[in-house]
């Protein structure tokens, strides 16, 4: 529910258990007066105190009022050079050279629905309420929109800024942020979640010291070393209790996320498209649109703020027909054979497959062009007759005849010197004028920012998606952006490339939506370097990581599950010893780790004993099995993966609390091990369950308060999954 009260100035969002306060005060620059949890209706301003602040600038209205200054007032959208020394949310470059911006409230618009936000992803669905909230800078004659709109019962409150140009001379944006938040306190906790490829979204956790903490990207692709998704909570706050707020971009290209405890231990966050090299021109009656920001707020810890935001993504970002679906059990070929193989060899992994119920299979890297190894190839996107000679023609309907369906990888951004379309287009390339580019993965990246470039890639698309009933597309990205700079744009307009790029590439993934409505997408950069919002909204699935490995993959799942629901998450079992680190576990463990996603194998199925295939079989049937609870039960992190403990432990309970799917994985063995138990979570305290069909009826509460007594476990890595089915329950 939104609320405004025109005579105080008042705006409040109402959510199931929150509130969000903003205030036009006496000189129309709009405050944030309070986020947290629900309060009664009233105006918050009165916990502002004020008072002379030495070196905090007061503006010029304030007239002889020493107490008002901006430099300490919590502001709805920071501004840049007029007295607000904190992070700012916006900048421009104004025709006198200025790069000052002063905001002020100048009118409202209240809408039932969720604004969409065009060319961008953007959360959608029926039951949101929508506040514009107009700003302007009345000497630079910009005018900025604040969009907001509330999904009431999922607390989530997403943002979107607009900047439009009202005047009659060129402006330039240096900096637009989608988000900026406000919080009068500096005691706070702020959490991201860094690494590196093959360890991407491990949890770290730091108070907030003075001054500014960030993290971001400026690889042109949201990346592995840190996500657009990051927390701030109370220095107690934990799993199950304590107050934090998680704030999502939905965005996939550069990115900052910057925290910054003031002198006066107040915390802004401020987080969109990182400043760097970005500088967009608004000609006069321009209008640059930031992407979509999106925040929960939970007085209940953690675990409920991810429980909301795996909703809201479930059922309000990923779009028709996968929405709710169930995906296929998918086998990928990449682990299983790299760029080394025939028709005939992809078909024999697909027969062992298809006999083991698997339902998909990928064909991986390497089927295309001239492509033996990553050093040529990239951009020809047309079959390899020597690998395939029939083309995709023959092969599909081999392997549809065997019951499965056919995907395919591609990556359509990339393209390697040694292609026909390099030779034909050198200048399609990425590269700055006088310097040679640097080389990733031996590859080159295409200038995507080009619609004539992206025209040129979806022709050779279509043309090979038309060629066969291909249900499935895995869509990868493998190296960083550099050298950016466009033949296609003028030196003034440079900045513009790198959200030019990520532009593109919505706008091509949006055509294969829109063209081929049936065929589902799994987004990938060598593994999780672009899971993000940005992409989910286009591709349901994202490869979580190359790590395949099933205990390092514990962590990566556990870190990306704070935002994104497990069945975004693409999870796979591949063979041991792992091809990323060498470590044997069992099938059975690396089963259990993998279910917890959108499941598949990647291994050489042939090469397995047939208890790993009888293995293979039971996980598969058992994945079909549990997947409503999987896909779309509530998400509880029992235990955390790694030093935390010696086991991690989740489970997948249904909405209706009757039933619980609860995963177990141990780590290294050790001799006369402690007795433990698994407290559960988010069962019915009075309902009574039985556990894998037994006689036995356990009580819901007492799981909850005292656990489920555990088997002390023989060897390393040994996993575990338990189903808890309320006694009276189907
Ligand atoms: C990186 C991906 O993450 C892998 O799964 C595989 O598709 C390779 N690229 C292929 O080059």
């Amino acid at each position: 529910m939104i609320l405004h009260d025109e005579p105080s100035g008042l705006f409040t969002l109402h959510t199931r258990a929150t509130a969000y306060q903003m205030k036009v005060d006496e000189h129309r620059v709009l405050l944030h007066t309070y986020y947290g949890p629900k309060i009664p209706d009233q105006d918050l301003s009165g916990l502002l105190l004020r008072t002379d602040r030495g070196f905090s600038p007061n503006p010029y209205e304030a007239g002889a009022d020493r107490t008002y200054s901006l430099d300490v007032m919590p502001q709805e959208y920071s501004t840049c050079g007029v007295g607000d020394f904190r992070l700012p949310s916006i900048e421009l470059e104004l025709p006198s050279g200025s790069h000052t911006c002063d905001l002020r409230y100048c009118g409202c618009e209240m809408r039932p629905g969720k604004y969409a936000l065009e060319g961008l992803p953007a959360f959608f669905g029926g039951g949101a309420e929508t506040l514009i909230l107009r700003l302007e800078d009345a000497a630079a004659q910009v005018e900025v929109l604040l969009y907001f709109s509330v999904f009431e019962e999922l607390d989530l409150i997403t943002r979107a800024v607009e900047v439009r140009n009202v005047g009659e001379r060129e402006v330039r944006l240096c900096r637009c942020a989608s988000l900026c938040l406000d919080l009068p306190r500096g005691d706070l906790d702020f959490i991201t979640f860094n690494g590196r490829h093959l360890m991407e979204r491990r949890l770290e956790r730091a108070p907030l010291r003075s001054g500014v903490q960030s993290v971001g990207s400026t690889r042109g692709a949201s990346s592995h070393q840190h996500n657009p998704f990051v927390m701030l909570c109370d220095r107690s706050a934990g799993e199950d209790a304590g107050l934090c707020y998680g704030a999502m971009l939905l965005y996939s290209g550069n990115f900052e996320a910057a925290a910054e405890r003031s002198q006066f231990e107040t915390t802004r966050l401020v987080m969109g498209i990182h400043p760097y090299h970005f500088c967009w021109t608004l000609a006069p009656g321009g209008t640059f649109t930031a992407p979509e920001a999106a925040l929960v707020c939970s007085p209940d810890g953690f675990g409920q703020m991810s429980r909301q935001f795996h909703r809201a993504i479930r059922d309000h970002l990923i779009r028709d027909p996968y929405r709710g679906r169930r995906r296929p059990v998918l086998i990928n070929n990449w682990e299983a054979t790299y760029f080394d193989f025939t028709a005939n060899k992809l078909c024999e992994i697909a027969e062992e497959a298809a006999a083991l119920g698997i339902e998909l299979f990928v064909m991986d890297d390497g089927w295309f062009g001239r492509r033996d190894d990553d050093s040529s190839g990239l951009g020809d996107w047309f079959v390899n007759r020597e690998k395939l000679p029939g083309g995709l023609e023959a092969l599909v309907p081999r392997i549809n005849r065997l019951g499965m369906s056919f995907g395919i990888w591609v990556e359509p951004e990339m393209v390697s010197e040694d292609s026909q379309l390099y030779r034909d287009h050198p200048d399609w390339a990425l590269q700055v004028p006088g310097r040679a580019p640097a080389r990733g993965r031996g590859q080159l990246v295409l200038d995507f920012s080009r619609q004539d470039v992206r025209d040129h890639i979806y022709g050779q698309l279509r043309t090979v998606l038309s060629s066969a009933p291909i249900t499935y597309v895995k869509w990868d990205m493998n190296r960083s952006l550099c050298d950016v700079w466009s033949a296609a744009l003028p030196a003034r307009r440079q900045g513009e490339v790198y959200h030019r790029f990520v532009l593109g590439v919505y706008d091509l993934l949006e055509r294969l939506r829109r063209d081929y409505p049936e065929l589902l997408l799994e987004g990938c950069c060598g593994g999780g370097g672009r899971f993000d919002g940005g992409m989910l909204y286009y591709t349901p699935q994202i490869w979580c990581s190359d790590n395949s490995d099933a205990i390092d993959r514990l962590s990566i799942q556990y870190g990306t599950s704070f935002c994104y629901p497990p069945e975004a998450m693409g999870a796979h079992v591949s063979a041991v010893p792992n091809q990323q680190n060498g470590r044997v576990t069992p099938i059975q463990t690396r089963g259990i780790a993998a279910m917890s996603g959108a499941f598949g194998y990647e291994l050489d199925l042939s090469k397995c004993t047939s208890e790993e295939k009888a293995c293979i079989r039971r996980q598969v049937r058992s994945y079909q099995e549990h997947y409503d609870l999987i896909h779309s039960g509530d998400y509880y992190r029992l235990a955390a993966p790694g030093e935390a403990g010696p086991f991690a432990a989740w489970a997948h309970v249904s909405p209706d609390r009757e039933r619980a799917l609860v995963s177990l994985v141990t780590g290294g063995t050790g001799a006369a091990q402690p007795f433990r138990r698994l407290r559960l979570k988010g069962l019915d305290p009075a309902g009574r369950y039985r556990v894998n069909g037994g006689e036995t009826l356990w009580s819901g509460g007492l799981l909850m308060s005292e656990g489920y007594p555990l088997p002390v476990p023989e060897g390393d890595y040994q996993a575990l999954q338990l189903y808890f089915q309320a006694a009276d329950s189907q």
